[in-house]
């Protein structure tokens, strides 16, 4: 590929092109081993011993980001992601998740008041609902949400180069994000200990004062988590906001289904959640000599679970590439799979459900504007669109 800025279908395409050299194949060029298929992503998603989650030996030594690190729960490695995951699993019990309905419901509304019949989705709701959410559930000030997404754009607003290796593109990222974790750094660190002062009855507080294994957890181990809270919870929910609005256009027929039957619409996001797959790819390391799917692989090896194209493996999905509203079972591999199998999966849902079920009771037609251009961002990084001008008729 020689673009850094490929469109969706030209990155489509060179996943299904390396499919040639194997479902599990190294790449010459990057230096690392791309895991294309449905089953071999499994297979490494399921063995966290013999594939790491502890990429710091790919990033260049910054003691201030490392300590952004220590409590980033992604990166971590049994028994210390055990030990995390089971605390902060109690924050996000499907209970918990239930309750959060009617406050979902009447920020969109109140969000969606505030437009006419002219307005881009992603700056009117897609964006602001999340971010909201989290930002509630965080006890930080929603009015910066401004800075929150200067930060989710600094993160995400990297041209990867393919033509890099992963040691060279993964330098390259953290001298470019460095800045903004140090920001974001000090900005938690001043929340966190503000909650320690004085708790409230935020899921900060709660991490504040919780306990593992007798021990409380340290300021930097919560500004980890806190920060990848606050970021990962809400540009993947953005992303699949756009991304369903983006896959309804596209085949106005599920659009008429799910009007007429409403019952259809979780089934609909989790097709939009498999066709446009937020996270396109994870990351591991091994830790010895290892096999995949019969293809033996060396310790220390960088390997890339590449979820988008796992999601369109045809030994799993029948014609893959069509949309279709009606896939039973998809079991597609966008929250993840084993141990690290996202903890946000039962609100993103939730949030993309009320979302658009209130989107499609308002309006009767949601058209994406003409002439005005709907921006990509780039596909090796995100599957989202960062502009989306629409057109609406009430309903
Ligand atoms: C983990 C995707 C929404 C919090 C993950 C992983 C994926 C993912 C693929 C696994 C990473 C790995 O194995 O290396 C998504 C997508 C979302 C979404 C596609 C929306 C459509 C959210 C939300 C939250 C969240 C709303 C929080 C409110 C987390 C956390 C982890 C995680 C904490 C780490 C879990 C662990 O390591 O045990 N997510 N996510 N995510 N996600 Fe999400």
């Amino acid at each position: 590929m020689t673009t850094t800025r490929p469109t969706f279908d030209e990155f489509l395409a060179w996943l299904e092109a390396g499919r040639a050299h194997g479902q599990v194949h190294f790449d010459d060029t990057q230096q690392c081993w791309q895991v294309l298929g449905h089953p071999e992503a499994v297979e490494v998603l399921s063995d966290p011993t013999a594939f790491s989650s502890d990429l710091t030996a790919l990033q260049p030594e910054q003691d201030d980001l490392a300590l952004f690190q220590r409590g980033n729960i992604v990166r971590m490695d049994p028994p210390q992601h055990r030990k995390l995951r089971t605390l902060v699993s109690q924050a996000f019990t499907p209970r918990v998740v239930a309750d959060l309905e009617p406050r979902i419901a009447e920020l969109t509304d109140e969000l969606l008041d505030q437009t006419g019949e002219r307005f881009d989705l992603i700056d009117a709701l897609a964006y602001p609902l999340p971010v909201i959410v989290i930002a509630e559930l965080l006890g930080i000030p929603v009015s910066d949400r401004g800075l929150f997404r200067t930060w989710a754009d600094a993160l995400l607003g990297q041209d990867v180069d393919p033509d890099r290796t992963v040691r060279e593109a993964s330098d390259q990222a953290m001298a470019a994000v460095a800045p903004t974790m140090r920001e974001m750094n000090a900005y938690f660190l001043d929340h966190i200990r503000s909650r320690r002062a004085t708790p409230g009855h935020d899921l900060t507080s709660k991490l504040v004062q919780a306990e593992v294994d007798g021990n409380r957890l340290a300021d930097e181990e919560i500004i980890g988590f806190v920060g990848l809270l606050l970021i990962a919870g809400h540009i993947t929910t953005t992303a699949t906001l756009g991304n369903s609005v983006v896959s309804f256009q596209d085949n106005p027929d599920a659009v008429t289904e799910v009007r007429a039957d409403p019952t259809l619409l979780p089934a609909a996001i989790e097709e939009v959640l498999r066709v446009r797959t937020p996270f396109p790819r994870l990351g591991r390391i091994t830790t010895a000599e290892t096999e995949v799917a019969g293809v033996r692989i060396p310790a220390g090896q960088v390997v890339l679970p590449w979820l988008t194209a796992a999601n369109r493996d045809e030994r799993v999905f029948p014609e893959p590439h069509r949309f279709d509203i009606h896939r039973r079972p998809n079991p597609h591999l966008t929250f993840g799979h084993g141990i690290h199998f996202c903890l946000g999966a039962p609100l993103a849902r939730l949030e993309a459900r009320v979302a658009l079920r209130l989107l499609l009771e308002r309006y009767r037609d949601i058209e994406v504007a003409g002439g005005e251009p709907v921006e990509h961002r780039n596909p090796w990084t995100m599957v989202a669109v960062s502009r989306l001008p629409l057109e609406v008729r009430a309903a």
